[in-house]
């Protein structure tokens, strides 16, 4: 377990189930932008503890700071923590289940899976349908004893000033970055237009998962997967001075994307005997036979 510098457990968990920050940006990005099919089958939500939202982004705006992503970057993206095969993978991901609540929040594969159908169901390329089926499995962080606030959350550029189109951002004046002149101005260690290639995002699952698919997915792809939580870019248009013309074009790949992973969730499981060879054709076609983590 890593717990650097020793936080409280509810330093580490102040959410109840990870379902409460996804909940929270359901709130912000309600389902009017949902592709027109899925606004009947959406199910309704009960009002998120805002409190425990709060406190979540108190700590992740508090904690991510520029040090700290590159520490995370040099221990997890050796990728020598685990091997597993992909569907291993998908079970190792369901043992972060929702203990606090008895109603019927979806585990995470099927979240996963549902993005994957609506997208298939729409005709999208399978490369996208394949995004769909693995863009939250960097929550396993989790399982490595990581804190929620390092592992979801809405992401933003470190070693820059912060938007204050980032969700609650008052609460960046708690990052020591926010004092530090190298990193607080405008462009902070970057320079202008310098792409979002170039740009260190913070610590949490988008990277993650980015990182252990780069080399298998198409460029469109791997941007759904790496910028999914940067909203403050793809649904407030913030840091446009950070980005360059390749990033401009990449970004209708991650709006299209973005209302699959936030408007599927069905209470009725797609039926998986039937699909399930389709989704193993598509994982062996694309991925290699063993994750590494
Ligand atoms: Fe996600
Ligand atoms: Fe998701």
């Amino acid at each position: 377990m890593s717990n650097p510098k020793n936080f409280t457990e509810t330093e580490i968990s102040p959410l109840s189930s990870l379902d409460e920050w996804e909940e929270d940006v359901l709130k912000r990005y309600p389902e009017q932008e949902a592709p027109e099919k899925e606004k009947s089958a959406f199910r309704n939500y009960e009002a998120p503890a805002r409190d425990t939202v709060r406190e979540f982004y108190r700590l992740n705006h508090t904690y991510q700071t520029y040090d700290f992503v590159q520490a995370k970057r040099n221990e997890f993206l050796q990728f020598g923590k685990k091997e597993m095969p992909v569907w291993d993978a998908f079970q190792y991901l369901n043992q972060l289940v929702d203990d606090s609540d008895p109603d019927t929040d979806l585990d995470q594969f099927q979240h996963l899976l549902q993005t994957a159908e609506a997208i298939r169901a729409d005709g999208h390329p399978d490369w996208m349908v394949l995004a769909g089926l693995m863009h939250d499995m960097g929550k396993v962080l989790c399982l490595f004893g990581e804190p929620q606030w390092a592992v979801v959350g809405d992401t933003f550029p470190v070693g820059c000033a912060h938007s204050d189109k980032i969700v609650y951002s008052e609460f960046f004046a708690y990052n020591p970055d926010s004092n530090n002149p190298e990193l607080n101005s405008t462009l902070g260690v970057y320079k202008p237009g310098c792409g979002l290639r170039n740009v260190t995002m913070s610590w949490g699952h988008d990277e993650y998962i980015y990182q252990m698919m780069k080399d298998s997915l198409p460029e469109p792809a791997l941007y759904m997967l790496r910028y999914h939580s940067f909203y403050a870019w793809h649904r407030e248009g913030a840091y446009d001075y950070l980005l360059d013309d390749h990033d401009r074009e990449m970004l209708q790949w991650v709006k299209l994307f973005n209302p699959y992973d936030l408007y599927s969730k069905n209470p009725v499981p797609p039926d998986w005997n039937r699909i399930r060879p389709f989704y193993e054709d598509l994982v062996k076609k694309y991925l290699p036979a063993t994750l590494k983590f």
